[in-house]
């Protein structure tokens, strides 16, 4: 069970470690503007294994999205583009797949839940149908009679009560939280081996927000996923993740697993994202209260470490040097010029 003691899990995280299903390496996306490239991801590294949550956590415009869009193939065509880098998926090179075939990853493989269900659902298309229509490419071997029962399997699966009056609706008839329910029964209706949820709950009121992350966690025990769960909130990190990505603006600044990163953030921008969860009570509010100003616009990046212009211990070298990622351990890696110092 996922919510066991800290030894279990970390020794269960420890143990999946060895064969990431996904594993990114050094990824680099850049996008055309009017007046040239911005590069929006600056060597982003990270894997995941099966069974295992790994949270990507950051500010808005982080490149959080970019990230998940690049894992699926669905960048922006032909503006963006992946530059370097590798992402590796159940031993494949998806960057060197042609698209045909990275469409059928996409619909078997690796399913995608995003932000807003309202503009991933069609609107003038019934819940079911949608659904039948998933059921109809992942199991071309099924009759109709047999998409529609599963179809109505999947709407129970997911929490949603009388399925087969639901399976009949349109997505505008539900509420946010049950269109949510239909966007991660359309997702897993494939039995994904990786199932990425690109902030899937920050629309929700929190009490919905709480149960579809119970509903999550059920669905990874039951079927073994890895889930990438991309939020802005520490807190949902907290709850579900095993291990977690910190990325600000387009890099990966810190990386551990989520005992490790809660009890010994070292990165001042994890510090400072910690310090804005109201209801933790002994992180390190001395270091950083809030963090203060915004992630700067891509075309205005600091030549060095890319939080320096917001960090309060920034020095020189920050401001003229990029921190390479440094090995705390192999579980835990950071990307700051002065977290030796500022360790707590
Ligand atoms: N289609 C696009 N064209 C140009 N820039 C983009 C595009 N999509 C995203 N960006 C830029 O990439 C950066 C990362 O965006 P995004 O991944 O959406 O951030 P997050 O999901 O962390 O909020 C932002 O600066 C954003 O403005
Ligand atoms: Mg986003």
């Amino acid at each position: 069970m996922r919510t066991t003691e800290a030894s279990d899990k970390g020794g269960e995280a420890m143990a999946k470690r060895e064969a990431p299903i996904l594993e990114v390496r050094d990824l680099e996306v850049e996008f055309a503007v009017d007046d040239g490239k911005i590069k929006v991801l600056d060597g982003v590294s990270f894997s995941v294994a099966p069974g295992q949550t790994l949270g990507i956590v950051g500010e808005s415009g982080c490149g959080k999205s970019v990230t998940s869009l690049a894992i699926m193939g669905l960048l922006p065509k032909p503006h963006g583009q992946v530059v370097a880098g590798s992402i590796r998926f159940q031993g494949e090179e998806l960057l060197s797949l042609p698209p045909d075939q990275m469409y059928r990853v996409r619909g078997n493989r690796i399913s995608m839940i995003f932000q807003e269900p309202m503009t991933a659902l069609n609107p003038v298309q019934t819940v079911g149908a949608q659904l039948m229509e998933v059921f109809s490419l992942h199991r071309p071997d099924y009759s109709k009679k047999q998409r529609q029962a599963a179809a109505i399997a999947m709407l129970h699966k997911v929490g949603i009560p009388e399925p087969e009056r639901r399976f009949g609706v349109y997505p505008h008839n539900l509420s946010g939280g049950m269109r949510q329910r239909v966007m991660i029964a359309m997702a897993l209706a494939c039995e994904p081996s990786l199932l990425i949820c690109d902030e899937p709950t920050t629309a929700l009121d929190v009490t919905i927000q709480a149960q579809i992350l119970e509903l999550m966690k059920d669905l990874q025990t039951q079927t073994g996923m890895a889930i990438i769960f991309i939020t802005h909130d520490l807190g949902v990190v907290a709850e579900l993740c095993d291990e977690v990505v910190v990325m600000y603006a387009g890099r990966a600044v810190e990386r551990a697993d989520i005992y490790e990163l809660f009890d010994h953030p070292r990165h001042p921008y994890t510090h400072g994202l910690m310090a804005s969860i109201p209801r933790l009570e002994d992180v390190p509010k001395s270091l950083l209260k809030t963090i203060k100003g915004q992630v700067p616009a891509l075309h205005e990046m600091p030549a060095g470490c890319r939080f320096s212009n917001r960090c309060p211990h920034a020095t020189e070298i920050c401001v003229g040097t990029n921190p390479v990622t440094e090995q705390l351990t192999d579980r835990h890696g950071v990307a700051c010029h002065h977290w030796k110092e500022l360790s707590i």
